[in-house]
């Protein structure tokens, strides 16, 4: 096997054209590390924001970089000390985030236990689609709400990548839901489990939600504060493009509420939670465009553009 393997490279900050493919020593992996031939490598909004110079690309170290984090694959090599994984398994993950991930390439590394076995029942690029989203919308209805039967959750931009998500899993998890999103996306949301959409773009949320125990926010703006109003007591606001303001913190607090922010981290029980919802059918991420690892641009330019629907994903396996 050639030591050297194709890698989205990017020499500068800027636009989606500073996205080149290149070739690149191939990474090794270390004790405790799995080497991952990529097949798929989902694309987020903090890949764009990384790439020009905001988002996370402060601890992505000296450029050139290579940028991504999202992955599904098979496992081609094992470091020493590895017992979860072998050669030849199938896996996905989220890998070295906030790190450089440097997932959009042939091959890339990652603790073992970073990563979980692929569900069999989805291909590699849905696999790849999930982790991110899924890890952030599982740490914020699970581990922050306590998300279960009984509970009222409000997801703002419930059609997004990250929102039909957590939609799911919190239908999933017995809980009522109502989301704000464009009335063009109610196929998609009905299939998602929605019982509530709102279209935000003709109805205020505040005027026809109420009771609700978590809000999952992936808007911003002034959907936390307004959201304050759609809560009952002992319910949380969990803001997640940027932490909640001075003003929604102390307006929550007045009100009995919580209002907090969250980091996506990678967890090994929260990715094998995933996992058994994906092979349950119970969670199925939504593709909207596949491109390959020559047009990571593209790529960048539909999310950036609002244009994409769905999540992005890149394929890096010929036929994924
Ligand atoms: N804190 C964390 O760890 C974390 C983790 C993951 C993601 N995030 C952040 O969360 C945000 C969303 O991520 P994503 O992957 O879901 O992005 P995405 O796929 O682009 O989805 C955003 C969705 O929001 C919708 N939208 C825009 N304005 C809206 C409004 N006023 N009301 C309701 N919906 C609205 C968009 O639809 P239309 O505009 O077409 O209507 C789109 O469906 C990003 O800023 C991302 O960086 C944070």
């Amino acid at each position: 096997m050639s030591s050297l393997m194709r890698a989205v490279r990017q020499h500068a900050f800027g636009g989606p054209e500073v996205l080149q493919v290149g070739e690149i020593e191939r990474p090794e992996p270390l004790w405790t590390e799995v080497l991952v031939r990529v097949h798929a490598a989902g694309v987020n909004p903090v890949d764009c924001k990384t790439r020009a110079g905001g988002g996370i690309s402060p601890t992505q170290g000296d450029l050139p970089f290579t940028i991504g984090w999202d992955v599904s694959g098979v496992v081609e090599a094992v470091g020493s000390g590895v017992t979860r994984f072998a050669p030849g398994d199938e896996v996905f993950g989220m890998v070295d985030f906030p790190r450089a991930g440097a997932a959009y390439a042939e091959y890339v590394t990652a603790d073992s236990r970073q990563l979980a076995p692929k569900p069999a029942n989805v291909t590699h690029v849905q696999a790849a689609a999930v982790p991110l989203v899924g890890l952030t919308a599982w740490q914020s209805l699970v581990s922050v709400g306590d998300v279960g039967p009984g509970k009222r959750v409000l997801v703002h931009g419930a059609a997004g990548g990250l929102g039909h998500i957590a939609v799911q899993i919190a239908r999933a998890r017995g809980a009522h839901v109502a989301g704000t999103a464009r009335a063009d996306q109610a196929a998609l949301l009905e299939d998602c489990g929605l019982d509530q959409l709102v279209d935000y773009t003709t109805t205020r949320f505040e005027d026809v939600v109420h009771d609700i125990d978590i809000v999952v926010d992936t808007v911003a703006g002034d959907n936390g504060l307004r959201s304050l109003r759609t809560m009952r007591p002992g319910g949380v606001l969990v803001s997640l493009p940027v932490p909640p303001d001075d003003a929604t913190v102390e307006e929550a607090r007045r009100r009995g509420l919580r209002a907090v922010s969250l980091t996506v981290e990678a967890d090994r029980a929260d990715l094998e939670a995933l996992t058994a919802l994906v092979a349950a059918g119970a969670l199925r991420p939504h593709v909207g465009d596949v491109l390959p690892l020559e047009r990571a641009d593209k790529a960048h330019e539909l999310i950036e553009s609002g244009q994409s629907r769905g999540k992005v994903v890149l394929s890096v396996v010929d036929g994924e």
